[in-house]
């Protein structure tokens, strides 16, 4: 029998240590080590054998690597597909990450039950088959090559992957199986490891594509070691405010794609829809006359969208103004709302300041800044912008109105949805500006465009 013996493993990075230790030494976390026992014979020792097995493998020169183009297979669901960069690639390894309760299982089950004539089959470890098909008829798609287990044993998954030989294999979720051979506890490093190890040779040994659910833990990353993201081939991350409807897919990694797509869902009784255009969804028109409302022309990802920002100006009920934003970075409003009092002269130091962006959604594009003070600026005074108007700029620290990146789908997206007027930067580069039907105003300072909006 293999001798057992016990190690401690930090549970961010996977590096191991004979005892314990309060800080790792690799990647630098605090009290992350864990005791797991682990079989003293290598030859269980999973994926690292592997590197030295070069029996298989000859190295070649890169001109005479055989180049074709990758197959992909189509998920049947846009946003998806659009993500991976036009589908999924066979013998990839895909991760989804999320919270709790955003919607992980219910997008992967509705992509298996849509994927066509693929035969799937599903691992829970999670759900009992009830449960899935519960869902399944909520959501209700029907994919009659669609099998489902609920298991925990890598072994038996092993068996199931024999037996039924699937075209798609989607495991719910990573941290919840565990291989005899480990013997720590489900979700623990070694055994995520050793997991997803075995399963990643299945996948590349007969092309079969893999979709993990990951959890994520209270920081917000994906839970269980740093390797997990190394192994696979794709990670993406499911996000959004779990109060409204919206959820975004990001990819973080991808081997066969560009990270700077995202995808956009809507949660709906009947499972998540599609948002081909989500400035449909982030804007609602039925506000006239409101003030602290302002509408961004924003870009996330590769697609341009509308998006409304609203702020709240009130006099500080404490000594120290309070100042919170939803969907927009903190820092960022501290400092364009130092901006405002210097070059505009608006004395905001009594005031208690809130941004909100609409929909739950968080904007990284800096070119709703614009957008932003002029939210700010139009609570402060209390007069409402007109709403056929949209703008998009980033504001410098000296109030000039900065260039920004894609200002022609920016504008044709506005025009698209029927807005009169848009302000834009004034250096910005493009020769066909007067193409669209759309009134277009360059600024160069903030005065210029508070001038245009409130005058
Ligand atoms: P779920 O996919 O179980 O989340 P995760 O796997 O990420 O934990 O989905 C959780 C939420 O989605 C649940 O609270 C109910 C909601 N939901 C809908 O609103 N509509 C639906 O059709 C389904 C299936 C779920
Ligand atoms: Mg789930």
């Amino acid at each position: 029998m293999a001798k057992t013996k016990s190690v401690f493993v930090c549970q961010n990075c996977g590096t191991d240590s004979p005892k314990w230790v309060g800080k790792c030494n690799a990647c630098g976390q605090w009290n992350t080590f864990v005791e797991e026992l682990v079989h003293k014979s290598p030859s269980k020792s999973g994926i690292v054998h592997d590197f030295f097995d070069t029996s298989a493998s000859k190295p070649i020169y890169i001109n005479e690597v055989p180049v074709s183009d990758l197959p992909r297979i189509n998920t049947s669901n846009i946003e998806l597909d659009r993500v991976l960069g036009g589908g999924m690639v066979p013998g990839s390894m895909i991760l989804v990450g999320g919270e709790p309760g955003i919607g992980k299982s219910t997008l992967v089950l509705q992509m298996a039950l849509r994927i066509g004539t693929q035969k799937v089959l599903y691992v829970s470890g999670e759900e009992s088959p009830q449960q899935i098909k519960l869902r399944a008829d909520r959501i209700h798609k029907g994919n009659e090559n669609c099998l489902v287990v609920s298991e925990t044993s890598l072994e038996k998954i092993m068996g199931h992957i024999k037996s039924v030989k699937p075209d798609l294999l989607v495991i719910d979720s990573i941290q919840t199986l565990s291989s005899e051979s480990i013997e720590s506890l489900p979700g623990s490093v070694s055994q995520i490891r050793e997991c997803t190890g075995a399963i990643l040779r299945v996948a590349k040994e007969t092309n079969l594509p893999v979709v993990l659910i990951g959890h994520i833990n209270k920081e917000g990353n994906l839970a269980g070691p740093k390797v997990l993201e190394h192994m696979v081939d794709v990670v993406l991350q499911f996000e959004g405010d779990r109060n409204h409807m919206y959820r975004i897919l990001r990819s973080i990694k991808n081997r066969f794609g560009s990270t700077a797509e995202i995808g956009i869902f809507e949660m709906l009784g009947d499972g998540l829809r599609e948002v081909a255009n989500p400035s449909e969804l982030l804007l609602s028109y039925h506000h006239d006359n409101l003030s602290g409302v302002a509408i961004s022309a924003a870009i996330e990802g590769m697609r341009p969208f509308l998006i409304e920002t609203q702020a709240l100006v009130s006099t500080a009920a404490y000594g120290t103004p309070q100042r919170s934003a939803t969907g927009f970075d903190l820092r960022r409003l501290n400092m364009l709302l130092a901006v405002l009092e210097k070059r505009a002269g608006f004395k905001l130091a009594v005031k208690d300041v809130f941004l909100n962006i609409a929909g739950g959604i968080k904007v990284n594009d800096p070119s709703i800044d614009l957008a932003v003070v002029s939210a700010i600026l139009s609570s402060n005074i209390d007069i409402p912008l007109t709403q056929k108007i949209c703008m998009a700029g980033e504001v410098g620290l000296s109030g000039e109105i900065r260039p920004v990146t894609r200002i022609e789908q920016r504008i044709g997206e506005a025009a698209k949805l029927g807005f009169e007027q848009i302000i834009i930067p004034k250096f910005t580069k493009g020769p066909h500006l007067a193409k669209y039907d759309i009134q277009i105003t360059q600024v160069s300072k903030l005065e210029e465009a508070f001038k245009l909006l409130f005058a």
